[in-house]
């Protein structure tokens, strides 16, 4: 995946806003996040998820993974309120509030779009019709809208109690290394350190990882387990794919703000990955036992 400076840049060295000077340097910086961050093996070469994509995974593994997803799902609140927290404006604060609301249960509302029709009102929140645009400003809060308990309704289906999901305790070593580096990097006091792992964290989830596991949950489903509900990986490929464009728009604004230091922004981005990596690689060390353990 290589990352490019969008259009608006040269725009707004048409506008004068920026010198060419300036858009030359962060075009260069642009080129140095793809050597240095992109490159990852995180990003290129995600054995888990090639892996999981085929479709070979058992009814166990797939346990086992939507367990330790459920840990990252429900401690990812603690980052997110710790990055809202540590935000350097209030238009920063109101953009990881828009994520920690939205993760909670505030559904997106989009004004003047036309409500899709909800004949049964039970199914409201539901993640296969819920919207993945416009704001939580005005959105309506449902329970049952909550990213975590779409999570749950996997679990019922294939008998994981909800006292065996969403803690601590039940979160691998590597699953909590994450979980810890993601509070301790993703939501840094620093801005620069914060906005290098969001910038990582991004870009790794539009590197497509949402569809290989869709993929696999998709030929399990068929042959192991019909009733599957698999709206929270279909709503997050969805809302991904909307995401990407975001990334460098929010890089190409930091930029060129006083505090924006590149190596601190190179430091975040590096760790969070290396953070992620070790979820990943618990995962497929975990399957691989278990294949070894089977014989
Ligand atoms: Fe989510």
């Amino acid at each position: 995946m290589q990352l490019k400076v969008s259009n608006h840049i040269e725009d707004k060295v048409g506008r004068g806003e920026i010198s060419g000077e300036e858009a030359n340097r962060l075009a260069a910086f642009v080129e140095t996040c793809n050597r240095e961050l992109m490159t990852h093996p995180v990003i290129n070469d995600n054995k888990y998820c090639k892996w999981f994509a085929s479709g070979a995974a058992d009814r166990d593994i797939v346990k086992h993974f939507i367990i330790q997803f459920s840990v990252f799902s429900n401690l990812f609140l603690i980052a997110q309120m710790l990055k809202m927290i540590n935000a350097g404006s209030l238009e920063g604060m109101r953009a990881s509030k828009e994520i920690l609301a939205n993760e909670l249960g505030v559904i997106f509302h989009k004004p003047g779009a036309k409500t899709k029709d909800v004949a049964d009102k039970d199914q409201e929140g539901d993640p296969d019709i819920v919207s993945i645009e416009g704001s939580v400003d005005g959105g309506t809060f449902r329970f049952r809208a909550a990213h975590f308990e779409w999570l749950l309704k996997m679990g019922q289906v294939l008998d994981i109690g909800f006292n065996e999901m969403g803690k601590r305790r039940d979160g691998t070593p590597s699953t909590l290394f994450f979980c810890d580096q993601l509070a301790a990097i993703y939501g840094n006091e620093d801005p620069n350190i914060a906005e290098g792992a969001s910038f990582a964290v991004e870009n790794w989830a539009a590197a497509g990882f949402w569809k290989q596991l869709v993929a696999g949950l998709e030929a399990f489903k068929q042959v192991e387990e019909p009733k599957l509900p698999l709206a929270f990986f279909t709503w997050h490929d969805r809302i991904e794919d909307q995401h990407a464009g975001h990334v460098m728009d929010e890089l190409e604004e930091l930029y060129f703000t006083d505090e924006f230091d590149e190596e601190k922004f190179l430091a975040g981005g590096r760790e969070m990955l290396d953070g992620v990596r070790a979820f990943w690689t618990g995962l497929n060390e975990h399957r691989i036992t278990a294949a070894y353990q089977a014989g």
